[in-house]
Formats: C-alpha cells, sequence, structure tokens
C-alpha cells in the first residue's frame, strides 16, 4: 500500500496515525478514570433500550459499574504513581472481576445487554461464538483471536483493548456431559478459556509490529440459553422442600450437574436470570424502545413523506404472532418486515399522507 507514496508522506501518515490512537487512548482511559455513574444511573440509561428484565438490568448495572468504577480508581491511583504510562499503570493495576453470566431464553435481550451497557461506558465490545471454539478442541490457540478482535474493536489501540467487555455467547454448548448436551471435547473448551478469565498475557504477532496484550482487566459475560436448568435446580428444591421461583435457589452446583466445570463458574461470581419476553413487553420493545425497529420504518417513511400508524390492536396481532415464534423479540424484525414488505416496494415514490395499520391489515399480511 505505501509503494507509490514518499517516505516522508509514509511518515507523516504513521505519525497521524499515532496520534490518533493516542487520542482515542486517552479519551477511552479518561471515560474510565471519570467513570461515576452509580448502578441507578447506569440502570436508568439501560431502561431507554432494554425492556423488561428488570432483575438483569439491575445486576447487570452494578456489576459493569463497580467494575469499571474500580479500574478508573486504580488506574488514576497508578497513574499518579508513576508518571502517566498507561502501559505500566495497567499493569500494575489490581482488579477483581465480577464476571458475569446470563441465563435465559433467546432473543430476550442478553447479548444486547452487554453491548448497550459496553457503549454507554465508551468501552469496546466483542461477542465470541463459543460453539466455534470446540469445533478446534483448543481455546488454547484462539485465545490470539479473541485478543485481535479486541483490538479491532478497540480501532488498533492496545491500551484501550485491554480494558473492554467480552461476551462469551451460547457458553451452555460446551458444557460436557451433561443432561441437555453431549460435547465430549467441551471439557477441554471450558479449561482452556479458565486462562483466559484469569488474564493471560499474549503476543499478537501483526507483521509489522508485534503487540503484548493481556486479558487481565478485561470484563468477560458469558450468556447461554440453558435449557432445562429450571428444571435440574427444581429437582434440588423438591429435594429440600423448598418452594418458590427456582431463579433465586440457583447455585454454582445446579450449573456443574448442568455439565458447567466448577472452576469455570466459580469465576463467574454474578449470575442473571433473563426472562420470556411478554406480549406486553413485546409491545413496548416496538414502541418505547431507542432502537425500535418500529420506529426505524416509521422514520424511513416519514423521508417519503408517509405518515406511517400502528393502531395498538395491530401492534398486539404483531406481538402475539412473534411469541408463536419464540424467537423472542427478534421474532418482531422479520413479523415486521413481512407486514409492511407490500408498502415499502410500493407506497415510496406513489404515495404520501397517512398509512394506518389496523389488526385486520396486520392478519391478512401475515396469512
Ligand atoms: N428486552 C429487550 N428490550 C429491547 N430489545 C430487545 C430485548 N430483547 C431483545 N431485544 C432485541 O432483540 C435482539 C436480539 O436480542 P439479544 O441478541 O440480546 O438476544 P439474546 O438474549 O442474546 O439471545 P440468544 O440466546 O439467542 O443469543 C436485540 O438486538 C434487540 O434488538
Ligand atoms: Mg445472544
Amino acid at each position: 500500500m505505501y509503494d507509490h507514496i514518499s517516505e516522508q508522506s509514509r511518515r507523516r501518515i504513521l505519525d497521524k496515525m499515532e496520534i490518533m490512537r493516542q487520542q482515542q487512548l486517552n479519551e477511552a482511559a479518561q471515560q474510565i478514570i471519570e467513570f461515576a455513574k452509580t448502578p441507578v444511573e447506569l440502570k436508568a440509561d439501560l431502561d431507554r433500550f432494554i425492556v423488561g428484565q428488570e432483575r438483569g438490568k439491575k445486576t447487570m448495572a452494578t456489576a459493569i459499574a463497580f467494575h469499571y468504577r474500580r479500574l478508573g480508581h486504580a488506574l488514576k491511583t497508578a497513574l499518579a504513581e508513576n508518571s502517566k504510562d498507561i502501559e505500566q499503570a495497567l499493569r500494575q493495576t489490581r482488579t477483581p472481576k465480577a464476571n458475569i453470566v446470563l441465563i435465559g431464553p433467546t432473543g430476550c435481550g442478553k447479548t444486547y445487554t452487554a453491548e448497550v451497557a459496553s457503549g454507554l461506558i465508551g468501552v469496546p465490545f466483542v461477542v465470541e461464538d463459543m460453539t466455534k471454539f470446540s469445533e478446534t478442541g483448543y481455546v488454547g490457540q484462539n485465545t490470539g483471536d479473541i485478543l485481535i478482535d479486541l483490538l479491532v474493536a478497540a480501532g488498533g489501540n492496545p491500551q484501550v483493548a485491554q480494558m473492554g467487555v467480552v461476551y462469551l455467547d451460547e457458553i451452555d454448548k460446551i458444557a460436557g456431559e451433561a443432561i441437555a448436551y453431549r460435547d465430549v471435547s467441551g471439557r477441554g473448551v471450558q479449561k482452556g478459556l479458565l486462562k483466559l478469565i484469569e488474564g493471560v498475557e499474549n503476543t499478537v504477532d501483526l507483521g509489522r509490529e508485534r503487540l503484548s496484550l493481556s486479558t487481565r482487566h478485561v470484563l468477560f459475560i458469558a450468556g447461554g440459553v440453558f435449557e432445562k436448568l429450571d428444571a435440574i435446580v427444581q429437582k434440588r428444591m423438591d429435594l429440600h422442600g423448598f418452594s418458590g421461583d427456582w431463579q433465586d435457589y440457583l447455585l454454582t452446583e445446579d450449573l456443574v450437574v448442568f455439565g458447567m466445570e466448577r472452576q469455570l463458574m466459580g469465576r463467574f461470581p454474578v449470575r442473571v436470570t433473563y426472562d420470556m419476553l411478554t406480549t406486553q413487553n413485546l409491545m413496548d420493545i416496538l414502541t418505547q424502545c431507542e432502537e425500535s425497529p418500529l420506529q426505524a420504518y416509521i422514520h424511513d417513511f416519514k423521508t417519503w413523506g408517509i405518515e406511517l400508524v400502528f393502531t395498538a390492536e395491530a401492534l398486539k396481532a404483531i406481538a402475539l404472532r412473534s411469541q408463536q415464534e419464540r424467537t423472542g423479540a427478534r421474532g418482531l424484525i422479520s413479523i415486521l418486515h413481512r407486514v409492511l414488505s407490500e408498502d415499502l416496494f410500493r407506497r415510496p415514490g406513489s404515495y404520501t399522507g397517512l398509512l394506518q395499520v389496523d389488526e385486520g391489515y396486520v392478519r391478512r399480511r401475515l396469512q
């Protein structure tokens, strides 16, 4: 890429890139150092995006606010002690991490909460699909890959990358000898994950340069459906004569019976259960969420001079249909698209004014 430019220009570009990186580092580090949101404030921010899941949002907001507060405070102290070198400060900083496990049905906001929270704090966020790891069998081989993903999400800045959030998706699929799954390689993958979560130092070879990156300060959030985990907890509850909501009784023991390694689960002290979304939740997602798919369509139509309006009954019909599909809020997007696909095609340019969608309209489109 540099073949056709002068050495002088090349230097200038590289210098500029270095300045940009440094600026980004300062901004990200500054944001963490000055992180001052209380768990209540962070939860209020999450409320703008995530409907329902009160228990989930509360626990997540608390764990994340404390993690970054602690990291920020430790960084501030380290920086004050040794001449403003973030890399050194990061190395000296000890932050006992409270990694989080999210348990709940598909499409109910697990990954989304983690993503929104990372965005609100201003740290890089990556999703790693655990089923990929079980194919290769060795997480050790892929540790570097996770670090590279973080580095990319951090715009190439290694220090920022080391303060990010890694979401381990489908963690339940690497359970070994479990009731639900029989993945013999699962145990090996879980053992490999242990090291990563404790904090490994890894050298990433980028051709031109070699970077040393560590996961010591990375916050890990693992998510999964954990099908039939409720039955495992319920069985133990029955045995001891406990009654009530299984979610209040969940122990490491139950996750071990499910097939998770005790040592691994020990490193995820914060457990959160997410609920199946209700019809009302699904309707609220359509009408109230800041990133709602319906609001996006309303906005799109507006640019063509069309005012899209859904009646309450129409919204309910969409929510009910979405519930039947059992894909949580994910179903809303495809159903909305099915309802509107003809209008999306024909209306722009041929119609302006009110476009009202009622229950009958939804039913006809979804036949
Ligand atoms: N409670 C919610 N409030 C608002 N939007 C939601 C909610 N739950 C899900 N969504 C929407 O649905 C999409 C899918 O949700 P998400 O990725 O969080 O599912 P998940 O719980 O991680 O499911 P899976 O177990 O399949 O990974 C989100 O990107 C978001 O747009
Ligand atoms: Mg997910």
